[in-house]
């Protein structure tokens, strides 16, 4: 089957499933669980029943699509997302964002933990992605182009709709809710980076690091989705002594800010 039918026959399943008819899909991070909180939940499919789905593997994602409203608006939400590092390719990490394209999804929330370059943040800090820079090694559209999913060459110069973070920023003031504004470079993993790959990726104009979210970003684009994501800093790479850095302490971060976030992203739903 090729790429379009896979996608046709998984959105027919889903149908099936739920009478939900999303307009916004939302992807949490590691640690962003508590996120599916500011639904109120009409089905829930484990993605292990879904066909054409990859299986997630990580600790800390539970691996369901919940469907359901925010307020009067329709979403789809992906608790637990597919990453590079698994060993799946970009375009299975991205097969999920474009199964939501083709159930109505005109805008995509990402969320995701990182790592913070920009020497002035703090763990725990709420930074809503402007920009990206792009290192990893393999590119979801890569291959021959299926025009009815998008263009062969995607303008990224407004990846991140300036609409929706100027919005986003306006409820984070209504809510006393501070947030940074940053660019957030996307590299495979699994290893967290050496002090000196920290140290270059702020030299390369980072203010985060992370493994996901740049594929998924690029295909929503290449799907003519609006974007929105937020990355929660969940540990400071940028430092004169070596900060050793595990998986458990960027999920603790990561729950603790997920409050804060959660917040935030109903309210910005709300209002789309
Ligand atoms: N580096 C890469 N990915 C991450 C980090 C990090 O420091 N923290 C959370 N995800």
């Amino acid at each position: 089957m090729t790429l379009y039918d896979r996608i046709q026959a998984t959105a027919s399943f889903i149908q099936q499933k739920t009478t939900t008819k999303p307009t916004v899909g939302i992807i949490l991070g590691s640690g962003l669980g508590g996120l599916v909180d500011i639904i109120e939940q009409e089905a829930m499919i484990p993605y292990s029943e879904i066909p054409n789905f990859p299986v997630s593997t990580v600790e800390g994602h539970s691996g369901k699509l919940i469907f359901g409203k925010i307020g009067n608006t329709a979403v789809i939400l992906m608790a637990g997302r597919f990453h590079y590092y698994e060993g799946y390719s970009m375009q299975e990490v991205t097969f999920p964002v474009r199964v939501m394209k083709a159930l109505g999804v005109d805008t995509v929330v990402v969320s995701n933990a990182a790592g913070g370059t920009n020497t002035t943040f703090n763990i725990g800090d709420l930074m809503i992605i402007k920009d990206h820079i792009n290192i990893c090694p393999e590119h979801p559209l890569r291959g021959p182009n299926e025009e009815r999913l998008g263009t062969r060459f995607p303008d990224m110069s407004q990846a991140y709709d300036h609409d929706l973070i100027a919005l986003a920023k306006e409820i984070a003031e209504e809510q006393g809710v501070s947030v940074r504004t940053g660019v957030y470079i996307g590299l495979q993993g699994p290893t967290f980076e050496t002090p000196a790959e920290y140290r270059m990726l702020h030299t390369l104009g980072g203010d985060a690091v992370g493994m996901s979210t740049v594929a998924e970003v690029i295909v929503a684009r290449h799907a003519s989705m609006r974007v929105f994501a937020m990355s929660v800093i969940t540990d400071i790479g940028v430092s004169d002594v070596p900060i050793t850095i595990t998986h458990e302490e960027v999920l603790e971060a990561a729950n603790a800010a997920a409050p804060k976030m959660a917040g935030l992203v109903e309210e910005l739903v709300r209002r789309l």
